[in-house]
């Protein structure tokens, strides 16, 4: 594919993350070209560089009209393989009712497990490919997605394997992450420690067999896990090959930050309640800081203080969190609106958040979350001629086209998926 008249290429660069201030050093040219083959891309250049003869040219050829072409989307936290929906619950946190309430009287998490362990795996991946249908229309071209609304092993397992299938038959690179311990589960009533080794024991070694994910993940927080609880079942996950990544200080200051740089976790999530030694300690360390503003505008909490985290030298991924819960929203543009208006990022940060940190939280930035010679081509085009309108047209979606591995996948023109 050859992609002409693109108005501006707007990315960052690089194989790792971004930490601190390199978090604002984008690459721009205006008046573009990017040829592509085999799904990766060959050639940047300026349109005054080519010649003006493409009919020998075998390939597709796309005019950007002027368009912005930024890397596609790395969302690297969601929850977004679930039953049922919990429309009430929103409204009674509304009505005053706060979210660990609700889980504690086993509402919450514990509602949409019932409603997961019901479901065939059959509606569980027609949903989930519905929502990844929405999710590939605002630009995201990799998405992480986590087990933990089944809490034993049947229901892991139908999770997880949906996320297989729905990676293998949806042009989105979805990638998992094991989540059994998203909750305490109600066979396991205050057997935390029982729990992690029936988790460790039985559950793990049949995910890791049939290669069903990459990553491990557990809900570190008061009245969830505790932090002994935590990073033993990281730590199993880790033996059995899984990399750590971890819901952290999320409601009340809680270590999360600092037990996950001991361990080595390849990200830290949510953050909103993180100390100022947890700060230091991730500023240091190579866990990346995934911070999900949708979940703290939906349960109109603080945000996490980003600005004093990139000014200390972290690593900061932005990621949905899209789950039924704290947070029914994939809006990508959301996202933007809420980094650059309540966490002061500036849009050049937001946008080296929202895809190289992405793919560097999912340890794929040597491969995806930047517009550059040798990258896969995931690629959005923006129905703008200059990326900083994703932060100024609020919580918009903006999305025209979506490039993945050299494939235009959605063209919102059409309306066509694939
Ligand atoms: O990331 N914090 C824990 N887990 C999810 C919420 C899950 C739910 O409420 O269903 C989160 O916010
Ligand atoms: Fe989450």
């Amino acid at each position: 594919m050859l992609i002409l008249n693109i108005g501006q290429i707007a990315t960052p660069t690089g194989k790792k993350a971004k930490k601190g201030l390199e978090m604002k050093e984008l690459t721009l040219l205006s008046n573009a070209y990017i040829q592509i083959e085999n799904g990766i891309i060959q050639q940047i250049g300026s349109m005054k560089e080519l010649s003006s003869d493409f009919s020998g040219y075998q390939g597709q050829i796309l005019d950007a009209g002027n368009q912005c072409a930024v890397p596609g989307f790395v969302d690297s936290h969601t929850h977004f393989v679930f039953g049922g929906y919990r429309a009430e619950e929103f409204i009674r946190r509304l009505e005053g009712a706060s979210y660990m309430e609700i889980m504690n009287m086993g509402g919450g998490i514990m509602s949409t497990v019932r409603a997961t362990r019901e479901e065939s795996a059959k509606e569980l991946f027609l949903s989930g490919e519905n929502r990844l249908n929405q999710m590939m229309k605002q630009g995201v071209t990799t998405v992480e997605g986590k087990s933990g609304y089944g809490l034993d092993l049947v229901t892991e397992l139908k999770q997880l394997r949906v996320m297989k299938e729905l990676d293998q038959k949806h042009p989105i690179d979805v990638i998992s992450t094991f989540m059994g311990a998203h909750a305490l589960s109600p066979d396991f009533k205050d057997k935390e420690e029982a729990y992690i080794k029936y988790l460790a024991e039985e559950v793990l070694p049949v995910v890791t067999q049939e290669a069903l994910a990459e990553y491990c993940d557990i809900f570190c927080e008061e009245g969830v896990f505790s932090l002994e609880a935590s990073a033993k079942m990281l730590l199993a996950g880790k033996k059995a090959g899984l990399h750590p990544r971890i819901h952290a200080d999320e409601i009340v200051t809680f270590g999360g930050a600092e037990l996950a740089v001991r361990i080595g976790a390849v990200s830290a999530d949510h953050l909103l309640m993180i100390s100022d030694e947890g700060i230091r300690q991730m500023a240091e360390s190579d866990t990346v800081a995934t911070l999900l503003p949708g979940t703290a505008f939906s349960l109109n909490k603080p945000y996490a203080p980003a600005r004093k985290m990139i000014d200390a030298g972290c690593a900061v991924a932005l990621a949905s969190d899209l789950n039924p819960g704290s947070c029914f929203s994939y809006s990508i543009a959301l996202l933007f609106a809420l980094a650059a208006i309540q966490m002061k990022m500036t849009p050049e940060e937001a946008l080296t958040a929202m895809t190289l940190n992405g793919a560097a939280a999912l340890e794929r930035a040597e491969r995806i979350g930047s517009i550059e010679v040798g990258k896969q081509a995931d690629i959005c085009l923006l129905r703008f001629p200059d990326y900083r309108f994703l932060v100024y047209h609020t919580a918009t979606n903006i999305v025209d086209k979506v490039i993945k591995k050299g494939m235009l996948i959605y063209d919102d023109k059409t309306g066509k998926i694939q």
